[in-house]
Protein backbone atom coordinates (compact mmCIF):
# COMPACT_ATOMS: atom_id res chain seq x y z
CA UNK A 1 0.00 0.00 0.00
CA UNK A 2 1.69 3.30 -0.90
CA UNK A 3 0.20 7.14 -0.85
CA UNK A 4 0.91 8.73 -4.20
CA UNK A 5 -0.15 11.86 -3.41
CA UNK A 6 -1.61 14.18 -0.97
CA UNK A 7 -3.91 17.10 -0.88
CA UNK A 8 -4.47 20.10 2.02
CA UNK A 9 -7.01 22.72 2.34
CA UNK A 10 -7.02 25.07 5.34
CA UNK A 11 -5.74 22.06 7.25
CA UNK A 12 -4.52 23.40 10.42
CA UNK A 13 -1.60 25.39 9.17
CA UNK A 14 -1.94 24.58 5.96
CA UNK A 15 -4.02 26.82 3.01
CA UNK A 16 -2.90 24.94 0.45
CA UNK A 17 -0.79 21.91 0.27
CA UNK A 18 -0.22 19.30 -2.64
CA UNK A 19 2.63 17.33 -2.88
CA UNK A 20 3.29 13.34 -4.02
CA UNK A 21 5.41 11.09 -1.87
CA UNK A 22 8.01 8.30 -3.64
CA UNK A 23 7.40 5.10 -2.77
CA UNK A 24 10.22 4.66 -0.09
CA UNK A 25 11.19 6.55 2.61
CA UNK A 26 10.19 10.39 2.30
CA UNK A 27 12.01 12.69 4.97
CA UNK A 28 10.57 15.75 6.09
CA UNK A 29 12.44 18.15 7.81
CA UNK A 30 11.88 21.24 9.63
CA UNK A 31 12.13 23.56 12.62
CA UNK A 32 9.18 23.28 15.34
CA UNK A 33 5.92 24.17 15.06
CA UNK A 34 5.99 24.63 10.75
CA UNK A 35 3.41 21.86 10.44
CA UNK A 36 5.12 18.47 10.20
CA UNK A 37 2.86 16.44 12.70
CA UNK A 38 -0.11 18.40 11.36
CA UNK A 39 0.75 16.65 7.89
CA UNK A 40 1.41 13.15 9.81
CA UNK A 41 -2.29 13.69 11.42
CA UNK A 42 -3.96 14.76 8.48
CA UNK A 43 -2.33 11.12 6.74
CA UNK A 44 -3.75 9.28 9.11
CA UNK A 45 -6.85 10.54 9.58
CA UNK A 46 -7.73 8.89 5.95
CA UNK A 47 -6.58 5.78 7.57
CA UNK A 48 -8.65 5.73 11.10
CA UNK A 49 -11.48 8.78 10.03
CA UNK A 50 -10.41 11.05 13.32
CA UNK A 51 -7.15 12.44 14.61
CA UNK A 52 -4.69 11.19 16.98
CA UNK A 53 -4.53 14.37 19.05
CA UNK A 54 -8.51 15.88 19.34
CA UNK A 55 -11.48 14.53 19.20
CA UNK A 56 -12.73 18.06 17.71
CA UNK A 57 -12.91 18.39 13.80
CA UNK A 58 -12.97 22.12 14.67
CA UNK A 59 -9.42 21.90 15.66
CA UNK A 60 -8.46 20.55 12.36
CA UNK A 61 -9.52 23.84 10.38
CA UNK A 62 -7.58 26.56 9.53
CA UNK A 63 -8.49 29.24 11.71
CA UNK A 64 -11.57 31.28 10.65
CA UNK A 65 -12.11 28.84 7.50
CA UNK A 66 -15.17 27.24 7.35
CA UNK A 67 -14.25 23.82 6.15
CA UNK A 68 -11.42 21.99 5.94
CA UNK A 69 -10.60 19.24 3.41
CA UNK A 70 -7.74 16.23 2.60
CA UNK A 71 -7.29 14.58 -0.35
CA UNK A 72 -5.12 11.35 -0.38
CA UNK A 73 -4.39 9.48 -3.65
CA UNK A 74 -3.59 5.43 -2.50
CA UNK A 75 -1.81 3.08 -4.40
CA UNK A 76 -3.50 -0.63 -3.61
CA UNK A 77 -4.16 -3.15 -6.20
CA UNK A 78 -5.55 -0.23 -7.96
CA UNK A 79 -6.10 3.56 -7.22
CA UNK A 80 -8.35 4.74 -4.81
CA UNK A 81 -8.70 8.67 -4.15
CA UNK A 82 -10.09 9.41 -0.45
CA UNK A 83 -11.69 12.52 0.12
CA UNK A 84 -12.19 13.97 3.71
CA UNK A 85 -14.17 17.13 4.21
CA UNK A 86 -14.43 18.90 8.05
CA UNK A 87 -16.49 21.17 8.95
CA UNK A 88 -16.66 23.32 12.66
CA UNK A 89 -20.33 22.61 13.25
CA UNK A 90 -21.61 19.38 11.31
CA UNK A 91 -20.22 15.86 11.20
CA UNK A 92 -17.55 15.15 8.41
CA UNK A 93 -18.34 13.82 5.19
CA UNK A 94 -15.88 11.41 3.24
CA UNK A 95 -15.92 10.23 -0.35
CA UNK A 96 -13.98 7.05 -1.53
CA UNK A 97 -13.90 7.60 -5.51
CA UNK A 98 -16.10 10.41 -6.03
CA UNK A 99 -18.69 8.15 -3.61
CA UNK A 100 -19.85 9.41 -0.50
CA UNK A 101 -19.95 6.82 2.75
CA UNK A 102 -22.92 6.16 4.91
CA UNK A 103 -21.27 4.70 7.80
CA UNK A 104 -17.59 5.83 9.07
CA UNK A 105 -16.69 1.90 9.21
CA UNK A 106 -17.02 2.08 5.13
CA UNK A 107 -13.75 4.64 5.26
CA UNK A 108 -11.98 1.29 7.26
CA UNK A 109 -9.50 -0.62 5.40
CA UNK A 110 -9.31 1.56 1.91
CA UNK A 111 -5.58 2.87 3.33
CA UNK A 112 -4.06 1.64 6.10
CA UNK A 113 -1.40 3.27 8.27
CA UNK A 114 0.64 2.56 11.22
CA UNK A 115 1.27 5.56 13.18
CA UNK A 116 4.53 6.11 16.03
CA UNK A 117 5.83 8.99 17.56
CA UNK A 118 7.45 10.07 21.02
CA UNK A 119 3.84 10.05 22.33
CA UNK A 120 3.49 5.97 21.89
CA UNK A 121 5.44 5.42 25.28
CA UNK A 122 1.90 6.14 26.88
CA UNK A 123 1.02 2.67 25.25
CA UNK A 124 3.12 0.85 27.70
CA UNK A 125 3.21 3.34 30.53
CA UNK A 126 -0.23 4.62 30.96
CA UNK A 127 -3.58 3.26 31.76
CA UNK A 128 -4.95 0.08 29.90
CA UNK A 129 -7.54 2.12 28.06
CA UNK A 130 -3.98 3.22 25.55
CA UNK A 131 -3.34 -0.81 25.53
CA UNK A 132 -7.14 -0.89 24.33
CA UNK A 133 -6.84 1.89 21.74
CA UNK A 134 -3.70 0.39 20.09
CA UNK A 135 -6.21 -3.09 19.82
CA UNK A 136 -8.94 -1.49 18.57
CA UNK A 137 -7.19 1.01 16.67
CA UNK A 138 -5.66 -1.72 14.04
CA UNK A 139 -8.76 -4.75 14.66
CA UNK A 140 -11.17 -1.94 13.02
CA UNK A 141 -8.60 -1.35 9.97
CA UNK A 142 -8.66 -5.09 9.67
CA UNK A 143 -12.35 -6.16 10.06
CA UNK A 144 -15.14 -3.61 9.73
CA UNK A 145 -17.46 -5.80 11.92
CA UNK A 146 -14.82 -5.50 14.71
CA UNK A 147 -15.61 -2.10 14.72
CA UNK A 148 -18.80 -2.12 14.33
CA UNK A 149 -19.16 -4.87 17.08
CA UNK A 150 -17.02 -2.15 19.10
CA UNK A 151 -19.61 0.39 18.62
CA UNK A 152 -22.66 -1.74 19.52
CA UNK A 153 -20.69 -2.41 22.36
CA UNK A 154 -19.93 1.04 23.66
CA UNK A 155 -23.65 1.86 23.49
CA UNK A 156 -24.95 -0.79 25.01
CA UNK A 157 -22.53 -0.58 27.80
CA UNK A 158 -23.39 3.28 28.04
CA UNK A 159 -27.11 2.26 28.07
CA UNK A 160 -26.27 -0.26 31.05
CA UNK A 161 -24.43 2.45 33.03
CA UNK A 162 -27.36 4.78 32.77
CA UNK A 163 -29.64 2.76 34.15
CA UNK A 164 -27.18 1.35 37.14
CA UNK A 165 -26.77 5.63 37.52
CA UNK A 166 -30.26 6.68 37.29
CA UNK A 167 -32.35 4.07 38.74
CA UNK A 168 -32.33 3.38 42.13
CA UNK A 169 -34.58 0.34 43.26
CA UNK A 170 -32.50 -2.45 43.64
CA UNK A 171 -35.35 -4.99 42.51
CA UNK A 172 -35.55 -3.04 38.92
CA UNK A 173 -32.10 -3.59 38.06
CA UNK A 174 -32.05 -6.75 39.18
CA UNK A 175 -34.90 -6.79 36.86
CA UNK A 176 -33.75 -5.18 33.90
CA UNK A 177 -29.75 -5.81 33.73
CA UNK A 178 -30.20 -9.23 33.07
CA UNK A 179 -31.63 -8.37 29.66
CA UNK A 180 -28.63 -5.97 29.15
CA UNK A 181 -26.20 -8.60 30.34
CA UNK A 182 -26.77 -11.15 27.36
CA UNK A 183 -26.24 -8.16 24.87
CA UNK A 184 -22.93 -6.51 26.21
CA UNK A 185 -21.51 -10.73 26.81
CA UNK A 186 -22.91 -11.40 23.04
CA UNK A 187 -20.98 -8.24 21.40
CA UNK A 188 -18.00 -8.13 23.73
CA UNK A 189 -17.54 -11.73 23.27
CA UNK A 190 -16.37 -10.91 19.25
CA UNK A 191 -14.14 -7.91 20.61
CA UNK A 192 -12.48 -10.09 23.13
CA UNK A 193 -12.19 -13.75 20.72
CA UNK A 194 -10.57 -11.18 18.10
CA UNK A 195 -8.15 -9.01 20.24
CA UNK A 196 -7.43 -12.76 21.71
CA UNK A 197 -6.50 -13.45 18.23
CA UNK A 198 -5.05 -10.39 17.46
CA UNK A 199 -2.43 -10.95 20.60
CA UNK A 200 -1.73 -14.20 19.65
CA UNK A 201 0.16 -13.09 16.39
CA UNK A 202 1.45 -9.40 17.87
CA UNK A 203 3.14 -11.72 20.62
CA UNK A 204 5.23 -13.81 18.15
CA UNK A 205 6.14 -10.82 15.90
CA UNK A 206 7.03 -8.56 18.81
CA UNK A 207 9.19 -10.74 20.54
CA UNK A 208 11.54 -11.59 17.39
CA UNK A 209 11.69 -7.43 16.91
CA UNK A 210 12.40 -7.21 20.64
CA UNK A 211 15.27 -9.70 20.14
CA UNK A 212 16.84 -7.94 17.42
CA UNK A 213 16.44 -4.50 19.18
CA UNK A 214 17.73 -6.07 22.71
CA UNK A 215 20.88 -8.18 20.54
CA UNK A 216 19.22 -11.24 22.46
CA UNK A 217 19.28 -9.88 25.79
CA UNK A 218 15.61 -9.09 26.47
CA UNK A 219 12.51 -11.46 26.01
CA UNK A 220 9.16 -9.76 25.60
CA UNK A 221 5.98 -11.50 26.53
CA UNK A 222 2.33 -10.11 25.52
CA UNK A 223 -0.71 -12.04 27.19
CA UNK A 224 -4.10 -10.58 27.33
CA UNK A 225 -5.68 -9.92 30.68
CA UNK A 226 -9.56 -10.78 31.36
CA UNK A 227 -11.69 -13.10 30.64
CA UNK A 228 -10.69 -15.67 27.74
CA UNK A 229 -11.98 -18.77 25.83
CA UNK A 230 -11.41 -20.69 22.78
CA UNK A 231 -14.43 -19.94 20.87
CA UNK A 232 -16.81 -16.86 20.47
CA UNK A 233 -19.54 -19.21 22.59
CA UNK A 234 -17.36 -19.88 25.21
CA UNK A 235 -16.05 -16.35 25.70
CA UNK A 236 -20.05 -15.31 25.74
CA UNK A 237 -20.36 -17.92 28.34
CA UNK A 238 -17.55 -16.62 30.91
CA UNK A 239 -18.70 -13.15 29.96
CA UNK A 240 -22.33 -13.50 31.41
CA UNK A 241 -21.02 -15.01 34.51
CA UNK A 242 -18.81 -12.72 35.09
CA UNK A 243 -21.41 -9.62 34.63
CA UNK A 244 -23.88 -11.72 36.99
CA UNK A 245 -21.53 -12.05 39.61
CA UNK A 246 -20.37 -8.43 39.55
CA UNK A 247 -23.95 -7.48 39.61
CA UNK A 248 -23.97 -6.58 43.23
CA UNK A 249 -20.51 -4.87 43.12
CA UNK A 250 -21.84 -2.78 39.90
CA UNK A 251 -24.91 -2.15 41.78
CA UNK A 252 -22.96 -0.57 44.42
CA UNK A 253 -20.22 1.38 42.55
CA UNK A 254 -22.76 2.77 39.74
CA UNK A 255 -21.35 1.55 36.50
CA UNK A 256 -19.91 -1.51 34.83
CA UNK A 257 -16.92 -3.20 36.34
CA UNK A 258 -16.15 -6.17 34.17
CA UNK A 259 -15.81 -7.00 30.02
CA UNK A 260 -13.22 -5.89 27.47
CA UNK A 261 -13.91 -2.24 28.29
CA UNK A 262 -11.96 -3.20 31.54
CA UNK A 263 -9.18 -5.50 30.03
CA UNK A 264 -5.25 -4.96 29.11
CA UNK A 265 -2.36 -6.47 27.70
CA UNK A 266 0.47 -7.80 29.81
CA UNK A 267 4.01 -6.76 28.56
CA UNK A 268 6.91 -8.37 30.31
CA UNK A 269 10.87 -7.89 29.89
CA UNK A 270 12.68 -10.76 31.15
CA UNK A 271 9.23 -11.33 33.04
CA UNK A 272 9.11 -7.78 34.86
CA UNK A 273 5.95 -6.08 34.44
CA UNK A 274 7.62 -3.43 31.92
CA UNK A 275 4.92 -0.76 32.44
CA UNK A 276 5.97 -0.91 36.10
CA UNK A 277 9.37 -1.90 36.25
CA UNK A 278 11.21 -1.03 32.98
CA UNK A 279 13.67 1.47 32.75
CA UNK A 280 12.61 4.70 30.24
CA UNK A 281 14.89 2.85 27.85
CA UNK A 282 13.84 -0.53 28.09
CA UNK A 283 9.81 0.88 27.88
CA UNK A 284 11.22 3.00 24.47
CA UNK A 285 12.68 0.10 22.76
CA UNK A 286 9.36 -2.29 24.11
CA UNK A 287 7.17 0.49 22.02
CA UNK A 288 9.15 0.35 19.44
CA UNK A 289 9.09 -3.19 19.12
CA UNK A 290 5.27 -3.31 19.20
CA UNK A 291 4.93 -0.46 16.62
CA UNK A 292 7.20 -3.34 14.18
CA UNK A 293 5.39 -5.86 15.05
CA UNK A 294 2.11 -3.95 14.02
CA UNK A 295 4.02 -3.82 10.71
CA UNK A 296 4.07 -7.28 10.22
CA UNK A 297 0.70 -8.19 11.62
CA UNK A 298 -0.70 -5.71 9.07
CA UNK A 299 1.41 -7.52 6.12
CA UNK A 300 0.14 -10.85 7.50
CA UNK A 301 -3.95 -9.62 7.49
CA UNK A 302 -3.53 -7.73 4.14
CA UNK A 303 -0.68 -9.21 2.07
CA UNK A 304 0.82 -5.75 1.86
CA UNK A 305 2.52 -3.35 4.61
CA UNK A 306 0.47 -0.45 5.66
CA UNK A 307 1.99 2.94 5.25
CA UNK A 308 4.36 4.16 8.06
CA UNK A 309 3.88 7.42 9.94
CA UNK A 310 7.15 8.11 12.21
CA UNK A 311 6.72 11.23 13.88
CA UNK A 312 9.58 13.02 15.71
CA UNK A 313 10.68 9.72 16.69
CA UNK A 314 14.64 9.61 15.57
CA UNK A 315 15.58 11.89 18.42
CA UNK A 316 14.36 9.67 20.94
CA UNK A 317 16.80 6.78 19.89
CA UNK A 318 20.13 6.08 20.20
CA UNK A 319 22.52 5.32 17.24
CA UNK A 320 22.84 1.98 16.77
CA UNK A 321 18.94 2.09 17.22
CA UNK A 322 18.64 4.79 14.90
CA UNK A 323 20.28 2.80 12.22
CA UNK A 324 18.33 -0.39 12.86
CA UNK A 325 15.18 1.28 12.11
CA UNK A 326 16.15 2.47 8.84
CA UNK A 327 17.42 0.02 8.25
CA UNK A 328 14.37 -2.23 8.57
CA UNK A 329 12.07 -0.05 6.73
CA UNK A 330 13.78 -0.04 3.55
CA UNK A 331 10.89 -2.12 1.97
CA UNK A 332 8.42 0.06 3.45
CA UNK A 333 6.78 3.42 2.72
CA UNK A 334 7.81 5.89 5.27
CA UNK A 335 6.74 9.53 6.24
CA UNK A 336 9.68 10.56 8.50
CA UNK A 337 9.46 13.88 10.29
CA UNK A 338 12.48 15.49 12.18
CA UNK A 339 14.13 18.90 12.85
CA UNK A 340 17.58 17.24 11.20
CA UNK A 341 18.32 14.92 9.02
CA UNK A 342 21.59 13.69 8.34
CA UNK A 343 21.68 9.67 7.37
CA UNK A 344 22.90 8.30 4.26
CA UNK A 345 20.05 6.52 3.09
CA UNK A 346 18.18 6.48 -0.09
CA UNK A 347 15.18 9.39 0.60
CA UNK A 348 13.09 11.55 -0.56
CA UNK A 349 13.35 14.89 1.34
CA UNK A 350 11.22 18.16 1.85
CA UNK A 351 11.56 20.85 3.45
CA UNK A 352 8.61 22.06 6.14
CA UNK A 353 8.17 25.15 6.25
CA UNK A 354 4.94 27.52 8.07
CA UNK A 355 2.55 25.16 5.86
CA UNK A 356 4.68 24.84 3.03
CA UNK A 357 6.20 22.33 1.41
CA UNK A 358 9.13 21.94 -1.25
CA UNK A 359 11.60 18.90 -2.09
CA UNK A 360 14.77 19.49 -1.51
CA UNK A 361 17.85 18.52 -3.49
CA UNK A 362 20.05 16.66 -0.25
N1 LIG B 1 -6.43 24.89 13.31
C1 LIG B 1 -5.26 25.49 13.11
N2 LIG B 1 -5.16 26.56 12.29
C2 LIG B 1 -3.97 27.16 12.07
N3 LIG B 1 -2.82 26.77 12.64
C3 LIG B 1 -2.85 25.71 13.47
C4 LIG B 1 -4.07 25.03 13.76
N4 LIG B 1 -3.80 24.03 14.61
C5 LIG B 1 -2.48 24.09 14.87
N5 LIG B 1 -1.90 25.10 14.19
C6 LIG B 1 -0.49 25.50 14.17
O1 LIG B 1 0.28 24.56 13.45
C7 LIG B 1 1.63 24.76 13.82
C8 LIG B 1 2.46 23.56 13.49
O2 LIG B 1 2.11 22.45 14.25
P1 LIG B 1 2.82 21.02 14.13
O3 LIG B 1 2.38 20.28 15.35
O4 LIG B 1 2.55 20.37 12.84
O5 LIG B 1 4.36 21.40 14.24
P2 LIG B 1 5.65 20.47 13.98
O6 LIG B 1 6.28 20.92 12.70
O7 LIG B 1 5.29 19.05 14.11
O8 LIG B 1 6.58 20.94 15.18
P3 LIG B 1 7.46 20.12 16.25
O9 LIG B 1 8.81 19.93 15.62
O10 LIG B 1 7.52 21.05 17.39
O11 LIG B 1 6.75 18.85 16.56
C9 LIG B 1 1.60 25.22 15.27
O12 LIG B 1 2.31 26.41 15.40
C10 LIG B 1 0.12 25.50 15.54
O13 LIG B 1 -0.09 26.73 16.17
MG1 LIG C 1 5.57 17.64 15.61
Amino acid sequence: MKIASIKLKNYRNYSDLSISLSSGLNVLVGDNAQGKTNLAEAIFLCAIGKSMRTNRDRDLILWDKEFARVDLSVENKGRKNISIYLFPNKNKSIKINGIPILKMGELLGNFNAVYFSPDELKLIKDSPDERRRFMDIDLSQFDRNYFYALSRYNKILSERNKLLKTVTSEADLHRTLPIWNEQLAKTGAYIVYSRLKFIDKLKDFAAREHDIISKGKETLKLSYTGVVGQSVDEITSKLLLRLEESTAKDIELRYTTTGPHRDDIKITLNDIDVRYYGSQGQQRSTALSLKLAELEIFRAELGTYPVLILDDVLSELDEERKHALLDRIQNIQTILTCTHFEYDVPCTKYLVNAGKITKTTN
